[in-house]
This record gives C-alpha cells, structure tokens and sequence, in this order.
C-alpha cells in the first residue's frame, strides 16, 4: 500500500528513491509526465487551511495527468457527521486511488491506514504531528544544494512545541546522519524531542549551521502567550540581516511558509541569495509527483 503517513515509516533507501524520482520528473516536459496517470483520480481533503501544499499536490496531480477531486470539510458530508471512515470506504467505492489529507487530528491518519482497504493515504500535514511531503521537500533541497545530507548541520528554529514541520524534518534529517538542532524561544521547546537533537541558544545554533531553518510562528494554535509582542520574538529569536552576518558564508536560509516577515524572519532574507524560500515550494511539486507515484504503485 501506498500510504505516506510520516517519515519515521519510510526507510533512507525508500527516501532516496523518492528524490530520484524527483529528479526523473523535474527534467520531463509536461507532455511526457501526462502519460503517467491519466484518468486515474485522486481526491484532495483539505480540512485546514493551506496555500503551498494544496496547490502543489493539484499541480503534481495535474502534471501526472490524473483527475483531481477537492473536498472541504465545509461542503461534505462530514459536516453532517460522516465519520472520516466512511469518507474514505465512499471516496474507494468511487474509484479514487489516492487521498491526500490535511487535517488537525493527530493518529488520524495511521489510525486509518491501519483500518481502511481504501485509496492511498497521504498525509499533506496532520495537526501538530506530521507533514511528511514538506520534510521530503525540504530535504530534497538540501541534497540538491550540497550534494549530500550525512553530515549536514541543520538549525530548526523557532516554534518547535507546535511544529509538525519540525518532527517530519527531525526524522528525516537523524536518518541520512545529518545532524540537527533545535532552538527557540523556551515556552515554544518541545523536550519530547531533545533526545533526538540538541537544544541550543539561538546564537549558538546558526553559528555552526549549514542551513538555518526557521520555523514559522503558529499564531492559530498557540492557547496562551507564549511570547510579548512580534518586535520582541524578532528582536530575541528573528533572523535579521545582523544575524545571517553572524552565519557561516555557505549557509542558507530555508522556511517552509507561510512566513511572518518582520517577527521569526525579515522581509529582505525572504528573497535574500542565500534563501531557498521560493525552490523549496519548487522544488514541492516534484516532490509531490514521486509521492503520487509511490501511492499509485502501491508503496512501490
Ligand atoms: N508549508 C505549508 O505546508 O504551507 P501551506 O500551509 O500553505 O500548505
């Protein structure tokens, strides 16, 4: 079976087959990819916002030649108390092959892969657990910047207590021996997750990076205040131009967006030489097509 739940299920060698994948799409033209899949469906859930994954998922599917479903939780039938696996059994009773979710549940996913014969599950980013397609973007962009993963010092930064990004990428990272660390303000840390990476200083954590990852502050899930104002989380935990002049010359910036400009990152190192914004969301959509794929072969 196809399903992609999180990164800690997937093997390096079944990662590294992904981003070769990735490569074999990216140097198609679009003639050729829309071959792949055609008329096979595939349904999009998206029960919480997104802008990147929803619309690199469609045009990965779109570039496969598959045809694309969207549903809402506003405009389905779990709004009238549809179970989701119910969803899934109708979405497999019509024909749909694949499903990529978005949702705030966390175990959702692997409860149903666990239960449902249904389509191939892909999670797109699951509350605050997992969001395995960025962590397998994110990745892909560093392998394709340095050439290699093993070794890399990789800073995530910011808000790592709510941060499914942060998990997916840790998992990841620790398997192809990068070596990360986390770092950020101390109400936003996660210690479930210091065994697996080091917590340091925001200084001392870029200082030694290769790439700087900063994590985006999440505003809708925080319950309480976990920090004063957005001046004061820049000024203590922002990267700012003083800082990336800290940095090694080599290292780059990445985000995996939306970005508060002004509060964890500045608005001119979004588009800064050094950011790899921008190729990341690129780089997403290829990504995105070899995971397709996978769920399509079955997992193969
Ligand atoms: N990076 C990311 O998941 O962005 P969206 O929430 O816009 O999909």
């Amino acid at each position: 079976k196809g399903h992609l739940i999180d990164t800690d299920h997937l093997s390096v060698s079944e990662m590294e087959g992904l981003f070769e994948r990735a490569d074999t799409w990216r140097s198609r033209n679009r003639t050729e990819t829309a071959r792949a899949y055609p008329g096979r469906f595939v349904a999009n859930l998206f029960f919480e916002p997104s802008t990147r994954t929803r619309i690199s998922f469609e045009v990965a599917e779109r570039r496969l030649g598959m045809e694309v479903f969207r549903l809402d939780q506003e405009t389905s039938s779990t709004e009238k108390g549809e179970s989701f696996y119910d969803t899934l059994r109708t979405l497999d009773s019509l024909g749909v092959e694949a499903a990529v979710i978005r949702h705030a549940g966390g175990g959702l996913l692997a409860e149903m892969a666990g239960r449902s014969p249904g389509p191939a599950l892909i999670n797109a980013g699951e509350g605050e657990g997992g969001h395995p397609t960025q962590a397998l973007l994110d990745l892909y962009t560093l392998r394709r910047h340095f050439g290699h993963l093993s070794g890399l010092r990789v800073a995530i930064v910011g808000d790592i207590r709510h941060s499914r990004v942060a998990r997916s990428n840790l998992w990841a990272l620790k398997a192809f021996g990068a070596r990360p660390v986390l770092s950020g303000p101390e109400s936003m840390r996660d210690p479930r997750l210091e065994s697996a990476a080091p917590y340091l200083s925001f200084a001392d954590a870029i200082r030694e990076a290769d790439a700087v990852m900063m994590l985006r502050v999440q505003l809708e899930r925080h319950r309480e205040s976990l920090f004063g104002s957005a001046e004061e989380y820049r000024a203590r935990y922002g990267l700012t131009k003083d800082r990336l002049e800290r940095m090694r010359p080599h290292t780059v910036i990445l985000h995996p967006a939306p970005v508060n400009r002004g509060v964890e990152i500045d608005g001119e190192l979004v588009e800064h030489p050094r950011s790899k914004i921008f190729e990341q969301m690129e780089n997403g959509v290829w990504v995105r097509m070899a995971v397709l794929e996978r769920a399509m072969e079955g997992g193969v």
